[in-house]
């Protein structure tokens, strides 16, 4: 169909208002219903920092623990945050023998040395540099974490996540990572690696997880500056593995050993003017349940943690997953 100059400037036609015609002939906005208006974007701030606390866990390891100690007991919905650096193998090397959990996921990453993992699902892996595992304990497993090595550096984390109520008995699941499966993505002046969530074009190997996890590790150097989308309700906190970082617009400093909170907000945006600042971000989303915990049991109420303790004396705890 060809129009005819007079359907075209009146619109008659083609449905188009003739005010928006007359407005494009003038040269201005073709918009007639008012101006855009984006809606506002807002960079998250730090809320609060927190110094990592050494403590022992396991079966004599040393360990900072950032999140699930006196300072700082649950960002929900995560529950606890260790780092364990150190090339004295009398600090590792007792690691982690057979124990429980119930309730909730733990997750592992690696940035150098190596650690076996084995459980009573019968997964068997090995961690090296660069790798994570990301574990849903679920119902109940009993696995072991031990070095596989008996001198050099020893430097990794670990996270756990919670699990919603309705879910905190499910099968148990383990992805195992290797490195090469983590994107990593160059920015200008800095490293990005996507281990769980959408972040730089590339998403994470980590998949099905309920609280829908964002778990970057970023690694800055002077000059850089990182911007990234985060869900608005997610609950989000960095914690500095190396150097500091400035984050959000008032660009508080965040040093080696710090957890900071970000307060509520759709980006996250970090600068570096020191030498260098490496950071993981973790995001996800909070659960809001009721939360008892004790030792290796994370559930809803201290009825749920007797039970998961007596189905672990009995035997219980890995029947029928
Ligand atoms: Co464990």
């Amino acid at each position: 169909m060809t129009l005819s100059r007079r359907q075209i400037l009146t619109g008659a036609t083609i449905g188009i208002p003739a005010a928006a015609l007359v407005l494009q002939r003038c040269g201005r906005p073709t918009r007639v219903d008012g101006p855009v208006v984006a809606k506002a974007s807002s960079a998250r701030d730090v809320e609060q920092i927190v110094a990592a606390q050494p403590t022992v866990d396991g079966a004599g390891v040393k360990l900072n623990r950032a999140l699930g100690g006196r300072a700082l007991s649950l960002l929900d919905p995560f529950l606890l945050l260790d780092e364990f650096q150190s090339d004295d193998p009398d600090d590792y090397v007792a690691g982690f023998p057979d124990h429980p959990h119930r309730g909730f996921e733990t997750v592992t990453y690696m940035i150098d040395g190596a650690m076996e993992h084995k459980d009573s699902v019968g997964n068997h892996g090995r961690l090296g540099p660069g790798s994570a595992q990301w574990m849903t304990a679920g119902h109940g497993i009993v696995h072991s974490e031990m070095p596989k090595q008996e001198r050099g550096l020893m430097w990794g984390f670990q996270l756990w996540v919670n699990l919603p109520a309705a879910r905190k008995l499910i099968r148990p699941r383990y992805q195992d990572i290797a490195p090469a499966r983590i994107p990593e993505v160059q920015l200008d002046r800095a490293v990005a690696r996507v281990i769980a969530g959408k972040a730089f074009d590339r998403e994470g190997p980590v998949t099905g997880i309920d609280v829908e996890p964002t778990f970057l590790d970023l690694a800055l150097t002077q000059g850089a500056s990182v911007d990234h989308p985060l869900p608005d309700g997610h609950t989000a906190f960095v914690y500095v593995t190396d150097g500091a970082v400035r984050i959000g617009p008032k660009a508080a400093e965040v040093r080696r050993g710090q957890l900071a909170v970000l307060t509520k907000g759709d980006r996250f945006t970090a600068t570096c003017d020191a030498s260098s600042g490496r950071v993981l971000l973790f995001a996800g989303r909070a659960i809001g349940e009721p939360v008892a915990r004790r030792g290796p049991f994370v559930m809803n109420t201290d009825q749920e943690i007797q039970q998961a303790f007596a189905d672990y004396r009995s035997g219980r705890l890995t029947d029928g997953v």
